[in-house]
């Protein structure tokens, strides 16, 4: 369908001219329109997605802050029961043998070691945009169980991708597409009440593969305060250091719920958190463990491991008389089979699963299986309940199509930032001078390349930003590392962010093309002038005059779009430095 509408978009033959032979080719006002929807698009999604960073950055620091604060009286509990379950029957919790020795005191988690390849078949690696953010317990074939506060405002499941685990022999590790994400509906993002979110993929763990899943606890409560435990993932090495490059895994032992009010304050919800970890500090998972298991191994002729706790939060990372904090998993067995078990027919269809087998030419078709949902309640096949039904349900698509759009243009800016490093030909126009024609030799000024080049090599930082004054010492570790992670997330999103939102639009006003440039893949070298938010820019790129060419280059023009306009404001930023 995109090629019928760009065949109707195809280049007005509008050429300069010099002693007869055309030399450049202006692209029609309508692909230019289509051009500026597509790329104010892609900049909404981009400044969501900088929002989610930020925001996700400033919640821990919102729950830290909670949490130095609320330490107010601290009442006993009653000790939780002792674990007596007959093992479950079933494959599950099964560890391969030469893996299972978890785990020497030195290396890290925080204080831990490497893991050996495979060790942990359960583990999984949760990316959001190809970066990874949290850990994940695989505990069904389609199903992965991770902490609720990795999904807060990214909950588009287009969006993430879940790593398996690798075999022991290096076997490749499966990624796979999410199909849907159900994070608890108690979570609260302040206290992480209720930190636990289900996560379907949408192909299931490959039976043939090395990933397998972790057993459930049988009944809603955990082994006895003192039970050595195991936690594992690729999180930091310590408070604010740098993420494991590959798994880590360390031993910990259940701690009371009297032991953890005692040292976490009220902070602790006990009826959905537990916590492990020594009073002494040392060993503790740490930021990006989040979402990642704490299995404990049951003993009997097969031992198995089931899996207690999701990483939650900490105070600071292996912190004396701070040990780690984990959801429960136990008492949330029958939210959790109720929720794998559930009828597809009873949830509404994801976009996945709408959009899935590319967009169908007859709309009636998607009504047939994914929209069934929209039609439960009406009678029959017909009338104006089911009409109204399928109407529902092609616009619940459409938004499903917009955001996956969106999702293709951030997966190419990605792309084009790897590919196209640091960018010649990107010139910016001074905004008070008329923009001039495309295809007048621009002025080259030194200057501005300097401005580039500085802006490169000052990385993602934002000089404008001063860093707040400090407020370390006043009893609340492990909040001035995130205050400052908070800093550099505003600065690397700056060019973004600053935009606001009533004038975030993409405006393509001319691609002109040098039509004796065409390269060998049929693209055209192009100068393109183009406006973001009051800026105009005019940069270099490459574009197709024929239907096919043309359709294959546009999202690349829109990705060149985004890199120059997130270059040009660095430039700007670096200029106007402290
Ligand atoms: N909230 C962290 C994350 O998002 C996990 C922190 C665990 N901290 C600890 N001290 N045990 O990855």
């Amino acid at each position: 369908m995109l090629l019928a509408v760009l065949l109707l978009l195809l280049p007005l033959p509008d050429p300069w001219s010099a002693r007869g032979h055309p030399l450049y080719m202006r692209l029609p006002p309508s692909t230019l329109q289509v051009l500026s929807a597509q790329g104010t698009q892609a900049l909404q999604a981009a400044q969501r997605s900088a929002r989610w960073a930020v925001q996700r950055v400033a919640m821990e620091i919102q729950h830290r802050l909670h949490e130095c604060q609320a330490s107010g009286p601290r009442g006993p509990r009653p000790q939780v029961p002792l674990l007596q379950d007959p093992p479950e029957s079933g494959s599950c919790g099964q560890r391969r043998p030469g893996t299972t020795n978890v785990t020497r005191a030195q290396g890290r988690i925080v204080g831990g070691s490497a893991a050996p390849p495979g060790a942990w078949p359960w583990l999984v690696r949760l990316q959001l945009g190809g970066q990874p953010l949290c850990g994940g317990v695989l505990v069904a074939a389609s199903w992965v169980l991770s902490a609720a506060h990795c999904f807060v405002s990214a909950q588009n499941e287009l969006l993430w991708t879940v790593t398996l685990a690798e075999g022991s022999r290096g076997e490749q590790a499966e990624e796979v597409q999410v199909n849907r994400i159900l994070p608890h509906p108690k979570f609260d993002p302040q206290t992480f009440h209720y930190d636990l979110a289900l996560v379907q993929l949408w192909t299931p763990a490959s039976p043939a593969g090395p990933a397998r899943p972790v057993c459930l606890p049988q009944a809603p409560r955990e082994p006895p305060a003192g039970t050595a435990c195991a936690i594992a993932g690729w999180g930091a090495l310590r408070e604010d250091g740098p993420e494991a490059g590959a798994v880590r895994e360390a031993r910990v032992p259940l701690l009371s719920t009297e032991t953890c009010r005692n040292a976490l304050g009220p902070g602790l919800r006990p009826s959905t958190m537990l916590c492990a970890g020594y009073l002494v500090g040392g060993i503790d998972s740490c930021q990006g463990d989040s979402g990642g298991p704490l299995t404990c191994s049951e003993p009997g002729p097969r031992p198995r491991e089931v899996l207690y706790g999701v990483t939650s939060w900490g105070d600071g990372c292996g912190e004396p008389g701070k040990p780690g904090v984990y959801t429960r998993v136990a008492v949330f067995r029958d939210w959790l089979l109720e929720q794998m078990n559930a009828a597809p027919s009873s949830r509404e269809p994801s976009c996945r699963e709408l959009l899935d087998g590319d967009p169908p030419d007859e709309p009636l078709a998607v009504a047939a299986s994914a929209c069934a949902f929209y039609a439960r309640s009406c009678a029959g096949s017909g009338g104006a309940c089911a009409h109204q039904a399928h109407q529902q349900c092609l616009q619940r698509r459409r938004r499903c199509e917009l955001r996956s759009l969106a999702h293709t243009l951030l997966g190419l800016l990605r792309d084009a930032q790897e590919l196209l490093g640091p960018r010649p030909g990107l010139r910016r126009l001074a905004p008070a001078r008329p923009a001039p024609s495309l295809w007048e030799p621009l002025g080259h000024p030194a200057r501005e390349r300097r401005r580039q080049r500085g802006s490169l090599a000052a990385g993602a930082r934002s000089p404008r930003r001063r860093p707040e004054p400090r407020r370390e010492g006043n009893g609340c570790p492990g909040l001035e590392p995130l205050r400052q992670k908070l800093v550099a997330l505003q600065g690397t999103h700056a060019w973004i962010l600053r935009v606001p939102s009533e004038r975030l639009a993409m405006d393509f006003h001319e691609v002109l093309a040098d039509l004796g440039s065409k390269t060998l893949s049929g693209l055209f070298r192009a100068w393109v002038r183009a406006g973001l938010g009051g800026r105009h820019l005019v940069f270099g790129g490459l574009v197709g005059l024929e239907p096919a060419t043309l359709a294959r280059s546009l999202p690349w023009l829109l990705a060149q779009a985004l890199q120059a306009f997130r270059l040009a404001a660095q430039a700007e930023g670096e200029l106007e430095g402290p």
